[in-house]
Order: structure tokens, then sequence, then C-alpha cells
């Protein structure tokens, strides 16, 4: 049973500068709603019981968004009629019943990210987003879910994308294509096109196996100094560990960047 998600958020959001300069990207709103209470809604639906956020000690705006009660009680105390305030600080403290924080103080990697949370793991698989990648219309880590039930094995959401664009993704080399998914044997980070198994890119989720803490613990720095979930999961499949491609079938909406940014709410508000 897939149970818990990481969320890493510790991430400096430089292409969404300067908006990202004094308000965490994952905060900022898309249709009046913070990024990452998307990615958490969808996990919700999707039957996660435990968020754990990832984050820098020195930003603590995220844990304040959620940790604010005395703020909203005295609020609340003085405009007691005020139904939507209430309304509010209910969904607020849902999550937060959720949320458990983890701390990486520099931005050093997806992998580096998730080996901080090694002793709140609990089951054999985990599921990690990145807030960046928005999926609508369909909720991509529920169809993960039922693929990793079916299979048992570790899963990775995946897009076709445009050939000329690889070397901005993760890419995924495989065998026995389906509609909707396959089996991969091959993974690498931002490729060149040369050197690209094939279009499909890695999209901001992920189930995980537990065992992947064992590849991380001695694994190297990679691209950019940092260490990567990617390298993980490549030495992972050399292994024959089992992993899958889900072909989700929801709308991808590319949050990372400004232009993403800015026609999110567009996007998002069609499918609301
Ligand atoms: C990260 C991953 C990459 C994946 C991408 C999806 O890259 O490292 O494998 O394809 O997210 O958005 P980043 O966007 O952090 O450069």
């Amino acid at each position: 049973m897939v149970k818990q998600a990481i969320i890493p958020l510790a991430g400096l959001g430089t292409r969404l500068l300067p908006l990202s300069s004094v308000i965490p990207k994952e905060l900022l709103p898309i249709n009046g709603k913070p990024n990452l209470e998307y990615i958490m809604d969808e996990c919700i639906q999707a039957g996660i019981k435990q968020f754990i956020l990832v984050v820098p000690k020195n930003r603590p705006s995220i844990k304040k968004y959620f940790f604010n009660d005395n703020f909203y009680k005295k609020i609340i105390k003085k405009k007691k009629n005020d139904k939507r305030l209430r309304e509010v600080f209910k969904r607020i403290k849902r999550y937060q019943k959720m949320i458990k924080f983890v701390y990486q103080n520099k931005p050093e990697g997806t992998g580096h990210a998730v080996l901080q949370c090694k002793k709140y793991l609990k089951g054999t698989h985990f599921l990690m987003l990145l807030a960046d990648d928005l999926i609508v219309k369909k909720n991509c880590s529920k169809e993960m879910i039922a693929l990793h039930k079916r299979t048992k094995g570790s899963v990775i959401a995946t897009k076709r994308v445009e050939r000329k664009t690889v070397s901005r993704w993760g890419i995924l080399g495989f065998k026995n294509k389906t509609r909707n998914s396959f089996l991969i044997n091959e993974v690498i980070e931002k490729p060149k096109l040369s050197e690209a198994p094939s279009n499909y890119a890695i999209i901001g989720r992920y189930i995980l196996p537990k065992k992947i803490f064992s590849v991380l613990k001695n694994q190297g720095r990679g691209k950019g100094g940092e260490i990567h979930i990617t390298d993980a999961i490549k030495s992972l499949v050399k292994r024959n560990e089992k992993f899958y491609g889900n072909i989700f079938k929801g709308k991808y909406i590319d949050c990372g960047t400004l232009e993403g940014f800015i026609n999110s709410g567009t996007t998002i508000s069609k499918y609301l």
C-alpha cells in the first residue's frame, strides 16, 4: 500500500524570479489556490495519508502557511459569522494533520531530499512528487497506485514530448509498451538528442521502492553537482528492479517556468 508522499520543496525557484524571491514558488497561487495544494489534493484523492514536506530551515513560509492556528483563531473570534473563514481554517487543519516536515538546507537534488526522509518511511513503496509538475483532469497518482498494485513494481509518470526538447527532461527507454504503460529498461537524465532512448519524458511523479535508499546512500553527485533520483532509479533498473512507465491520461502543466506558470491559470480553469 502506498500511503506516504514525499514532496521536495527546497528548490530556489530561479526560473520563476522575481515572483519566487519572497513567496516560495509552491505557494504561488494558480486560480486562487497554491500550486502545492493542487498536488496535495491529488494525493489525498489517491489515498495518501501522510505528506513528508522537505523544506529548508531558513524558509519558514511553507510551515507558516499550514501551521498558523493562533492567527486564524484570533480572526475567527473577531468575525464569528464569517463562514468562509471557518471553512478555510478547516481545510488548512486537514492538511496540517497529514504533514511532517523534514529539512534539506541546500538544494542538493531530489535524491538528496528523498534521503533525508528515510527514517519516516514505513511501507515497501512511497510516492514522490515534484511540485512544479501539475497534472489535471485525471488523477495521475491514482493511476500510478493502481499500476503499482497490479504489477507490484515501481512506477514513474511519463508523457511523450517533442524530440527536440529531450535534453530538458529525464528520458525513459522501454519495452512491452501498451497504450497506458511500459516496462522501463533505460533512464537518462537530460540526454542529448543523439543519446535519448525515446521521447518519453519523466514527469514529476514516482512510486519508489524503499530499497532505493541503499543506492542513494552510496551515490556520487551527478549533473550540476546534485544527487539525482534519476541516477538512483537508473542503478535499480540496471539491477533488473521492475519500474513501469505510466503514460498518464491527464493534462500536464509545467509550473516550473515563468511561461508555464503564466499559462497555468487559464489551463486549470478549463478543467475545474
Ligand atoms: C526534474 C527531473 C527530470 C524530470 C523533470 C520533470 O528536472 O530531474 O528527470 O523530467 O523534473 O519536470 P527539473 O525540472 O528539476 O530540471
